[in-house]
């Protein structure tokens, strides 16, 4: 099944600790580096993105503690930090770059921002373009507006203005409903209030909300989480939301060794590795529908309280849920990485020299020993042979977002 909506590039240029980065990605990746490496920052700059068009590139900046301290730090003293993202749909294609300054005075501005869009498919094919430079828009392409007609902004995306014109909604689709995940045991565990349920929250402090949403309106979607998180914590037979007065929980059913009997416990009493594993299965599988609602996901180290042998479980749920949407996940685990079935192309491997960091896939090498299948990336992840290959991070010479 083709994904509905792919993100297929990143680039980035001096976001915290990446200088360059320019990467293709497939429908799943593992990013893989030592600690403090920069795995995070890679998560986070694609975060930054959501953040600003569901909120404001005002709050996305504040939320990090200002843009001293996303943009990259280092000798040469960047000002600027820039972010390109490519997308492709079935019949529609298109990409959104921006960047972003300090303002003389403290603060921050919007230097430039683009976005393109391709339209395919059986009819026409025909293209949309903005361009907007310190707030003022220099180009417009489109058939349902012009220029002169669009609000100047120094601290909001235009394509935040823009996210309803069918010419740019594509972009807004593809960039705005990306989920990224930390998922918080205890928050899990805590009661919780009732909501709609339609996407996990950053913790999963939702978590039931999203179970009973799926209960109600994808019962075999629900079926499979629990089918997943059996294979993880044996005896794990059931996974419901209770009600409790005004607030709600999760409850589990587990079987009784010996008893012909099931019993029954509050998430108040589930362990740490079983309610993890609960909350990756729910931000893998929300909202199935051809997920619209969450175009990518992206998970912290979800291998986090997991035995060893659950690694394998959690692979293939991470492979059949990039099935139905793009999922990203950073990873120390050699377990989870261990399979024959794993293709290099799903692997960028991170390092930092000298605090910069370098995102890439592996080299030529290590690629074929992959493809060859001589050994699983697990093996190679425990022999520290996961290295990006540096030919493919660009020079900051190299780096080109936007079209001069
Ligand atoms: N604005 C910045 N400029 C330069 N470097 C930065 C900036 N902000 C953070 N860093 C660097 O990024 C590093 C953290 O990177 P990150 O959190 O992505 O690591 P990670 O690969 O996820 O590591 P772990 O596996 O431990 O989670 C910090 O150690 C810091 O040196
Ligand atoms: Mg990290």
């Amino acid at each position: 099944m083709p994904l509905d909506t792919e993100i297929s590039r990143v680039a980035i240029r001096d976001y915290k600790s990446i200088a360059t980065c320019d990467v293709d990605l497939g429908p799943l990746t593992f990013l893989v580096g030592p600690n403090g490496s920069g795995k995070s920052n890679f998560l986070d700059a694609l975060r930054f993105v959501a953040d600003s068009l569901n909120h404001s590139v005002e709050q996305a900046i504040r939320d990090r503690g200002g843009i001293n301290d996303v943009r990259r730090r280092s000798e040469g003293r960047p000002r600027h930090f820039a972010i390109k993202l490519e997308f492709r749909r079935p019949a529609v294609a298109g990409s959104f770059a921006f960047e972003i300054g300090d303002r003389a005075g403290g603060g921050f501005t919007i230097k430039r921002e683009t976005c393109e869009i391709s339209f395919g498919g059986p009819g026409k094919p025909r293209k949309a373009v903005y361009e907007a430079e310190r707030g003022k828009v220099v180009r417009m392409e489109s058939s349902f507006l012009g220029a002169a007609e669009v609000p100047n902004s120094t601290d909001r995306f235009l394509l935040s203005s823009l996210s309803a014109l069918p010419d740019f909604r594509p972009a807004w689709q593809a960039f705005a409903p990306m989920g990224f995940y930390r998922l918080n045991p205890d928050k899990i565990r805590d009661l919780q209030s009732p909501e709609s349920g339609d996407i996990l929250t950053r913790d999963g402090s939702n978590a039931a909300a999203v179970l009973a949403n799926l209960a109600k309106h994808h019962e075999d979607v629900k079926a499979r989480v629990e089918e997943f998180l059996a294979m993880v914590a044996p005896g794990t037979l059931r996974v419901m939301q209770k009600t409790l007065g005004p607030k709600e929980t999760l409850e589990f059913e587990q079987a009784v060794t010996g008893a012909n009997r099931s019993r029954r416990f509050l998430a108040a009493n589930m362990s740490d590795g079983t309610l993890g594993a609960l909350g990756i299965l729910l931000a893998l599988f929300q909202s199935p529908n051809g997920g619209k609602r969450v175009s990518l996901i992206g998970v912290e180290e979800p291998e986090t309280a997991l035995h060893p042998a659950a690694a394998a479980v959690l692979l293939d749920a991470l492979l059949e849920a990039s099935q139905r949407r793009q999922v990203i996940v950073t990873s120390h685990s050699p377990d989870l990485l261990d399979s024959r079935d794993l293709p290099a192309d799903a692997i960028l491997a991170v390092s930092a020299e000298d605090g910069t960091t370098s995102i890439a896939p592996i080299g030529p090498s290590e690629r074929s020993v992959i493809k060859r299948r001589l050994k699983t990336p697990g093996e190679m992840l425990r022999n520290n042979q996961l290295t990006p290959d540096l030919k493919r991070v660009p020079s900051p010479a190299r780096m080109r977002l936007f079209q001069e």
